[in-house]
């Protein structure tokens, strides 16, 4: 009844931007990700017959409110599948993910979890099971099952069993670095969710985005394969911008980028034209993630510092999937 699991935070490459169905968490596209070893969350979970709710302990301190609720509302799918209706738990999460950074650690955060939950529940999911379980807590979660390169299948069934994610390449198929750029951080005000929906419900720009996707996804597999970092590099930047220039056509119209961010993706611009392969990628806020080769660390680490606006560089080299204790 006791189980401890540990899941890293993943970046998409092929961006995940909008949902089918809202409450299975069912996307509009499949998307395409790295995990990282850098950001990573541990949870244990502990079933107890004496406990009347749920605890959720988060960085040592217990947890009420909206994350509360998050937290027992995915146990109940749990209970709910495992026929264990009333039976709570004690749930004490640490994150590995620099808090201040305003990094979200919503995807290894429901990957730790969902893993803990199963295994203190002996539920013997395989991990594909896993991934569908991880989704319902926060789509990109379920890319963090896996390390290395990954992809989320969107699938097209009602009720979600052809959605889940798929391993595309091992954690070690790659040395790939991914610089975490920590901007002097404003609260962002239009969270993932909402401005998923927003764009889905609104952007003019929401089909040609879609439209898009599936040659984005076929081409970065194969650069993937091939270890092409600039076809890789061009493409995630490039569907990165897309997605962003969907939020400008939605209404009402919205950005998550401030001018630091626009510092930062100049400053990738300009190595590039220096003969150093960066390039960036940006979610639902405004920090930016660097992607680059190991030789290139010291010059690209130095350029990123300079940036105005830039607070804190963290390295991350690629990532390995969930594990128990
Ligand atoms: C921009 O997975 O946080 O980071 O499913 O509503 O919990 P919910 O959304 P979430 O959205 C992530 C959006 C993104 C792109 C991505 O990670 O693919």
């Amino acid at each position: 009844m006791r189980a401890t699991a540990k899941a890293h935070t993943n970046i998409a490459l092929i961006k995940y931007w909008g949902k089918r169905n809202e409450e299975l968490i069912l996307p509009t596209n499949s998307s395409l990700s790295v995990t990282l070893d850098g950001f990573y969350t541990e949870t244990t979970v502990q079933f107890k017959e004496e406990l009347e709710r749920d605890i959720f302990i988060l960085n040592e301190e217990e947890i009420s409110g909206v994350p509360y609720d998050q937290v027992t509302n995915y146990l109940e799918l749990f209970r709910t599948y495992a026929n264990r209706k009333g039976l709570f738990a004690e749930v004490n999460s640490t994150n590995k993910v620099p808090t201040a950074a305003g990094f979200a650690s919503s995807a290894s955060g429901f990957a730790a979890l969902a893993g803990a939950t199963s295994q203190a529940l002996d539920l013997n999911l395989d991990d594909t099971a896993l991934s569908r379980f991880t989704r319902q807590g926060s789509g990109s979660a379920c890319r963090s099952i896996y390390g290395g390169f990954v992809q989320w299948e969107m699938g097209e069934k009602d009720d979600g069993s052809d959605s889940y994610a798929v391993p595309i390449a091992p954690q070690d198929h790659w040395d790939l670095r991914i610089a975490a750029v920590v901007l002097t951080a404003k609260e962002k005000d239009v969270s993932s969710r909402v401005g998923m929906k927003r764009t889905v419900d609104t952007s003019v720009f929401y089909d040609g985005w879609l439209e898009s996707l599936p040659n984005d996804l076929r081409d970065i597999k194969a650069g993937i394969q091939a270890r092409d970092f600039e076809k890789v590099g061009s493409i995630a930047e490039a569907n990165c911008l897309k997605m962003h220039a969907t939020t400008l056509g939605a209404v009402p119209p919205f950005t998550y980028w401030q001018d630091t961010t626009m510092s930062v993706m100049e400053t990738v611009q300009q190595l590039r034209k220096k003969g150093i392969l960066a390039y960036y990628t940006i979610d639902a806020g405004p920090n930016v993630k660097v992607v680059y080769l190991p030789g290139d660390e010291a010059t690209v680490l130095q350029a990123l510092k300079a940036t105005n606006g830039v607070e804190e560089v963290i390295v991350s080299k690629v990532g390995e999937g969930i594990s128990y204790k």
